[in-house]
Protein backbone atom coordinates (compact mmCIF):
# COMPACT_ATOMS: atom_id res chain seq x y z
CA UNK A 1 0.00 0.00 0.00
CA UNK A 2 1.20 3.31 -0.95
CA UNK A 3 1.68 6.44 1.01
CA UNK A 4 -1.31 8.13 -0.81
CA UNK A 5 -3.51 4.85 -0.35
CA UNK A 6 -2.81 4.98 3.41
CA UNK A 7 -3.57 8.81 3.99
CA UNK A 8 -6.92 8.34 1.42
CA UNK A 9 -7.95 5.06 4.08
CA UNK A 10 -6.71 7.26 7.01
CA UNK A 11 -9.51 10.29 5.95
CA UNK A 12 -11.94 7.75 4.74
CA UNK A 13 -12.09 5.94 8.58
CA UNK A 14 -11.78 9.09 10.37
CA UNK A 15 -15.15 10.50 8.81
CA UNK A 16 -16.81 7.12 8.98
CA UNK A 17 -20.17 7.06 10.11
CA UNK A 18 -21.15 10.93 11.16
CA UNK A 19 -24.57 11.21 12.32
CA UNK A 20 -25.80 14.96 11.71
CA UNK A 21 -29.55 15.06 12.89
CA UNK A 22 -31.39 18.26 10.31
CA UNK A 23 -33.66 19.95 12.77
CA UNK A 24 -35.77 22.80 13.61
CA UNK A 25 -38.80 22.87 15.04
CA UNK A 26 -40.23 25.53 13.03
CA UNK A 27 -42.22 24.01 9.92
CA UNK A 28 -41.34 24.30 6.62
CA UNK A 29 -38.19 25.74 6.37
CA UNK A 30 -36.09 23.30 4.43
CA UNK A 31 -35.20 20.75 6.88
CA UNK A 32 -36.00 17.83 4.81
CA UNK A 33 -35.36 19.64 1.06
CA UNK A 34 -31.59 20.09 2.89
CA UNK A 35 -31.58 16.22 4.16
CA UNK A 36 -32.40 14.51 0.76
CA UNK A 37 -30.75 17.23 -1.63
CA UNK A 38 -27.27 17.34 0.35
CA UNK A 39 -27.59 13.36 0.49
CA UNK A 40 -28.13 13.04 -3.12
CA UNK A 41 -24.71 15.40 -3.94
CA UNK A 42 -22.52 14.14 -1.72
CA UNK A 43 -23.58 10.31 -2.69
CA UNK A 44 -23.90 10.53 -6.12
CA UNK A 45 -21.66 13.40 -7.27
CA UNK A 46 -19.26 13.19 -4.34
CA UNK A 47 -19.25 9.43 -4.03
CA UNK A 48 -19.90 9.43 -0.52
CA UNK A 49 -21.99 6.69 1.41
CA UNK A 50 -24.52 8.02 2.72
CA UNK A 51 -27.93 6.71 4.88
CA UNK A 52 -30.77 9.08 5.69
CA UNK A 53 -33.60 8.68 8.27
CA UNK A 54 -37.16 10.24 7.94
CA UNK A 55 -38.00 10.46 11.89
CA UNK A 56 -41.09 12.85 10.85
CA UNK A 57 -44.13 11.12 11.13
CA UNK A 58 -45.25 13.42 7.86
CA UNK A 59 -43.08 11.11 5.42
CA UNK A 60 -42.44 14.16 3.67
CA UNK A 61 -38.51 12.66 3.10
CA UNK A 62 -40.23 8.93 2.20
CA UNK A 63 -42.22 10.80 -0.40
CA UNK A 64 -39.57 12.89 -1.79
CA UNK A 65 -37.46 10.31 -2.59
CA UNK A 66 -40.28 7.91 -3.77
CA UNK A 67 -41.53 6.04 -1.04
CA UNK A 68 -44.74 6.15 -0.54
CA UNK A 69 -45.15 6.19 2.98
CA UNK A 70 -49.19 5.16 2.62
CA UNK A 71 -47.63 2.16 1.14
CA UNK A 72 -44.48 1.78 3.10
CA UNK A 73 -45.06 -1.21 5.70
CA UNK A 74 -41.37 -1.44 7.54
CA UNK A 75 -40.34 2.05 8.44
CA UNK A 76 -38.15 3.62 11.27
CA UNK A 77 -41.29 2.90 13.75
CA UNK A 78 -40.45 -0.73 13.91
CA UNK A 79 -36.68 -0.21 14.44
CA UNK A 80 -37.94 2.42 17.09
CA UNK A 81 -40.71 0.29 18.89
CA UNK A 82 -40.48 -3.28 17.38
CA UNK A 83 -36.77 -3.58 17.89
CA UNK A 84 -36.63 -4.18 13.96
CA UNK A 85 -32.77 -4.14 12.90
CA UNK A 86 -31.96 -1.21 10.66
CA UNK A 87 -30.75 -3.85 8.26
CA UNK A 88 -34.29 -4.96 7.83
CA UNK A 89 -35.62 -1.81 6.83
CA UNK A 90 -33.13 0.19 5.10
CA UNK A 91 -34.02 0.41 1.34
CA UNK A 92 -31.75 2.02 -0.99
CA UNK A 93 -32.84 4.61 -3.58
CA UNK A 94 -31.74 6.65 -5.83
CA UNK A 95 -28.52 6.22 -5.12
CA UNK A 96 -28.81 6.23 -1.16
CA UNK A 97 -30.09 4.17 1.92
CA UNK A 98 -32.64 5.14 3.71
CA UNK A 99 -34.90 4.50 6.21
CA UNK A 100 -38.67 5.22 5.48
CA UNK A 101 -41.01 6.62 7.81
CA UNK A 102 -45.47 6.48 7.73
CA UNK A 103 -47.98 6.79 9.48
CA UNK A 104 -47.60 4.76 12.35
CA UNK A 105 -44.77 7.04 13.63
CA UNK A 106 -46.91 8.96 14.74
CA UNK A 107 -47.74 6.87 17.59
CA UNK A 108 -44.40 6.08 18.90
CA UNK A 109 -44.28 8.80 21.44
CA UNK A 110 -47.77 7.14 22.84
CA UNK A 111 -46.24 3.62 22.35
CA UNK A 112 -42.85 4.17 23.54
CA UNK A 113 -44.25 6.31 26.76
CA UNK A 114 -43.37 3.76 29.61
CA UNK A 115 -39.66 2.17 27.62
CA UNK A 116 -37.23 4.49 29.49
CA UNK A 117 -34.74 3.61 26.95
CA UNK A 118 -37.05 5.34 24.36
CA UNK A 119 -34.99 8.59 23.67
CA UNK A 120 -31.68 6.01 22.83
CA UNK A 121 -33.41 3.03 20.67
CA UNK A 122 -32.57 4.96 17.19
CA UNK A 123 -28.72 5.56 18.18
CA UNK A 124 -28.46 2.47 19.49
CA UNK A 125 -29.96 0.81 16.24
CA UNK A 126 -27.67 3.04 14.27
CA UNK A 127 -24.43 1.95 15.84
CA UNK A 128 -24.96 -1.51 14.47
CA UNK A 129 -24.88 -0.05 10.72
CA UNK A 130 -23.47 3.24 11.14
CA UNK A 131 -19.91 2.22 10.14
CA UNK A 132 -21.03 1.30 6.55
CA UNK A 133 -21.72 4.77 5.72
CA UNK A 134 -19.42 8.45 5.54
CA UNK A 135 -22.45 10.24 6.86
CA UNK A 136 -25.77 9.80 7.91
CA UNK A 137 -28.86 12.77 7.63
CA UNK A 138 -31.54 12.59 10.28
CA UNK A 139 -34.56 14.12 9.15
CA UNK A 140 -36.23 15.54 12.42
CA UNK A 141 -40.13 16.34 12.91
CA UNK A 142 -41.05 20.33 13.33
CA UNK A 143 -41.25 20.11 16.89
CA UNK A 144 -38.88 19.77 19.77
CA UNK A 145 -40.65 16.29 21.37
CA UNK A 146 -39.80 12.94 21.77
CA UNK A 147 -38.49 11.99 17.63
CA UNK A 148 -36.42 14.98 17.50
CA UNK A 149 -34.92 14.00 21.18
CA UNK A 150 -34.41 10.77 20.05
CA UNK A 151 -32.73 12.15 16.79
CA UNK A 152 -30.40 14.67 18.45
CA UNK A 153 -29.31 11.17 21.07
CA UNK A 154 -28.40 9.29 18.42
CA UNK A 155 -26.48 12.32 16.13
CA UNK A 156 -22.73 13.59 16.67
CA UNK A 157 -23.91 17.10 14.96
CA UNK A 158 -26.86 19.27 14.34
CA UNK A 159 -27.27 21.08 11.11
CA UNK A 160 -29.97 24.02 11.59
CA UNK A 161 -31.96 24.72 8.99
CA UNK A 162 -33.00 28.27 8.49
CA UNK A 163 -35.48 30.62 6.48
CA UNK A 164 -33.87 33.91 5.79
CA UNK A 165 -36.55 35.33 7.42
CA UNK A 166 -37.86 37.86 10.13
CA UNK A 167 -38.73 35.82 12.88
CA UNK A 168 -35.80 33.41 11.99
CA UNK A 169 -34.49 33.26 15.19
CA UNK A 170 -37.39 33.30 17.40
CA UNK A 171 -37.46 29.58 19.25
CA UNK A 172 -34.06 29.28 18.41
CA UNK A 173 -33.37 29.38 22.33
CA UNK A 174 -35.70 26.94 23.42
CA UNK A 175 -34.18 24.55 20.15
CA UNK A 176 -30.58 25.42 21.92
CA UNK A 177 -31.81 24.50 25.35
CA UNK A 178 -32.77 20.91 24.09
CA UNK A 179 -29.61 20.67 22.27
CA UNK A 180 -27.80 21.50 25.58
CA UNK A 181 -29.85 19.68 27.42
CA UNK A 182 -29.99 16.04 25.05
CA UNK A 183 -26.41 16.65 25.01
CA UNK A 184 -25.75 17.10 29.38
CA UNK A 185 -28.31 13.93 30.20
CA UNK A 186 -27.75 11.52 26.89
CA UNK A 187 -24.62 12.38 24.39
CA UNK A 188 -22.34 14.60 25.55
CA UNK A 189 -20.02 15.95 23.08
CA UNK A 190 -23.42 17.25 20.83
CA UNK A 191 -23.18 20.50 19.15
CA UNK A 192 -24.35 22.80 16.55
CA UNK A 193 -22.48 21.99 13.43
CA UNK A 194 -23.94 24.29 11.12
CA UNK A 195 -26.61 26.66 10.45
CA UNK A 196 -27.93 27.02 6.81
CA UNK A 197 -30.09 29.55 4.97
CA UNK A 198 -32.70 27.50 3.34
CA UNK A 199 -35.36 29.62 0.66
CA UNK A 200 -33.43 32.04 1.61
CA UNK A 201 -33.67 35.66 -0.88
CA UNK A 202 -30.64 37.06 -0.48
CA UNK A 203 -31.75 40.03 -2.52
CA UNK A 204 -34.02 41.29 0.20
CA UNK A 205 -32.45 43.33 2.92
CA UNK A 206 -33.98 41.76 5.67
CA UNK A 207 -32.53 38.68 5.09
CA UNK A 208 -29.13 40.00 4.95
CA UNK A 209 -30.02 41.30 8.31
CA UNK A 210 -31.38 37.81 9.59
CA UNK A 211 -28.10 36.43 8.49
CA UNK A 212 -25.81 39.05 10.09
CA UNK A 213 -27.87 38.39 13.55
CA UNK A 214 -28.31 34.28 13.26
CA UNK A 215 -24.42 35.09 12.48
CA UNK A 216 -23.87 36.73 15.62
CA UNK A 217 -25.58 33.84 17.88
CA UNK A 218 -23.60 30.80 15.41
CA UNK A 219 -20.18 32.49 15.19
CA UNK A 220 -18.23 30.76 12.09
CA UNK A 221 -21.24 28.10 11.90
CA UNK A 222 -23.46 29.64 9.70
CA UNK A 223 -23.36 28.09 6.25
CA UNK A 224 -21.42 31.07 3.68
CA UNK A 225 -23.93 29.20 1.11
CA UNK A 226 -27.13 29.86 1.46
CA UNK A 227 -30.17 28.23 -0.76
CA UNK A 228 -32.20 30.45 -2.43
CA UNK A 229 -35.49 30.22 -3.45
CA UNK A 230 -36.36 28.02 -6.15
CA UNK A 231 -39.11 26.45 -7.77
CA UNK A 232 -37.21 23.38 -8.98
CA UNK A 233 -36.68 22.49 -5.66
CA UNK A 234 -40.12 22.68 -4.78
CA UNK A 235 -41.63 20.66 -7.61
CA UNK A 236 -39.51 17.75 -7.25
CA UNK A 237 -40.64 16.22 -4.10
CA UNK A 238 -44.52 15.56 -5.70
CA UNK A 239 -42.18 13.95 -8.65
CA UNK A 240 -40.44 11.60 -6.26
CA UNK A 241 -37.03 13.14 -7.13
CA UNK A 242 -34.12 14.65 -5.79
CA UNK A 243 -32.86 17.91 -7.70
CA UNK A 244 -30.45 15.76 -8.85
CA UNK A 245 -32.82 13.71 -10.93
CA UNK A 246 -35.29 16.40 -11.72
CA UNK A 247 -33.16 19.87 -13.12
CA UNK A 248 -29.59 19.24 -12.63
CA UNK A 249 -28.93 22.69 -13.46
CA UNK A 250 -31.15 24.73 -11.37
CA UNK A 251 -29.82 27.21 -8.96
CA UNK A 252 -31.36 24.81 -6.45
CA UNK A 253 -28.86 22.40 -7.15
CA UNK A 254 -25.92 24.79 -8.14
CA UNK A 255 -26.69 25.77 -4.55
CA UNK A 256 -26.89 22.00 -2.53
CA UNK A 257 -23.21 21.42 -4.82
CA UNK A 258 -22.13 24.73 -2.83
CA UNK A 259 -23.10 23.23 0.62
CA UNK A 260 -21.84 19.83 0.24
CA UNK A 261 -18.28 21.03 -0.70
CA UNK A 262 -18.70 23.08 2.39
CA UNK A 263 -19.59 20.55 4.41
CA UNK A 264 -16.78 18.32 3.39
CA UNK A 265 -14.30 20.83 3.62
CA UNK A 266 -15.77 21.50 7.42
CA UNK A 267 -15.30 17.55 7.81
CA UNK A 268 -11.40 17.76 6.93
CA UNK A 269 -12.15 16.50 3.97
CA UNK A 270 -11.35 19.41 0.53
CA UNK A 271 -12.63 17.20 -2.45
CA UNK A 272 -12.80 14.33 -4.32
CA UNK A 273 -10.36 15.88 -6.44
CA UNK A 274 -7.85 16.30 -3.96
CA UNK A 275 -8.04 12.86 -3.13
CA UNK A 276 -7.82 11.36 -6.50
CA UNK A 277 -4.75 13.63 -7.17
CA UNK A 278 -3.59 11.94 -3.71
CA UNK A 279 -3.27 8.82 -5.20
CA UNK A 280 -2.28 9.63 -9.00
CA UNK A 281 0.84 11.46 -6.92
CA UNK A 282 1.27 8.11 -5.08
CA UNK A 283 1.47 5.48 -8.48
CA UNK A 284 4.53 5.08 -9.68
CA UNK A 285 5.75 6.92 -12.35
CA UNK A 286 6.58 4.51 -15.70
CA UNK A 287 10.22 4.87 -16.36
CA UNK A 288 12.01 4.97 -19.94
CA UNK A 289 14.74 2.43 -20.23
N1 LIG B 1 -34.96 26.74 -1.60
C1 LIG B 1 -36.26 26.49 -1.79
N2 LIG B 1 -36.94 27.15 -2.75
C2 LIG B 1 -38.25 26.93 -2.93
N3 LIG B 1 -38.98 26.06 -2.24
C3 LIG B 1 -38.36 25.36 -1.27
C4 LIG B 1 -36.98 25.53 -0.98
N4 LIG B 1 -36.63 24.70 0.04
C5 LIG B 1 -37.76 24.06 0.38
N5 LIG B 1 -38.81 24.44 -0.39
C6 LIG B 1 -40.20 23.99 -0.29
O1 LIG B 1 -40.72 24.53 0.91
C7 LIG B 1 -41.55 23.59 1.56
C8 LIG B 1 -40.95 23.28 2.95
O2 LIG B 1 -39.70 22.66 2.75
P1 LIG B 1 -39.29 21.36 3.59
O3 LIG B 1 -40.36 20.34 3.49
O4 LIG B 1 -37.93 20.97 3.16
O5 LIG B 1 -39.26 21.99 5.03
P2 LIG B 1 -39.25 21.23 6.43
O6 LIG B 1 -38.54 22.11 7.38
O7 LIG B 1 -38.78 19.85 6.26
O8 LIG B 1 -40.83 21.19 6.74
P3 LIG B 1 -41.53 20.38 7.94
O9 LIG B 1 -41.23 21.18 9.15
O10 LIG B 1 -42.98 20.37 7.57
O11 LIG B 1 -40.93 19.03 7.98
C9 LIG B 1 -41.61 22.38 0.65
O12 LIG B 1 -42.76 22.50 -0.15
C10 LIG B 1 -40.36 22.50 -0.18
O13 LIG B 1 -40.49 21.88 -1.44
MG1 LIG C 1 -39.68 18.05 6.83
Amino acid sequence: MTFGHVFFVLRESAMAGKIVAIINQKGGVGKTTTTVNLGAVLAREMGRRILLVDLDPQGSMSDHIGLDPNVTEESVYDVLVEGTRPENVIRNVLGMDAIPANLDLASAEFDLASCEDRNTRLRDALAGVRDRYDFVFIDCPPSLGMLTVCGLAAADEVVVAMEGEFLALRGISQLMQTVEKVGAALNPGLHVSGVLFCRFDGRVTLAKQVRDEVEKHFPGKVFATAIRRNIRLAEAPGMGMTILDYEPKSAGAEDYREVAREFMERNGFPGIVDVEADILASMPVPQKD
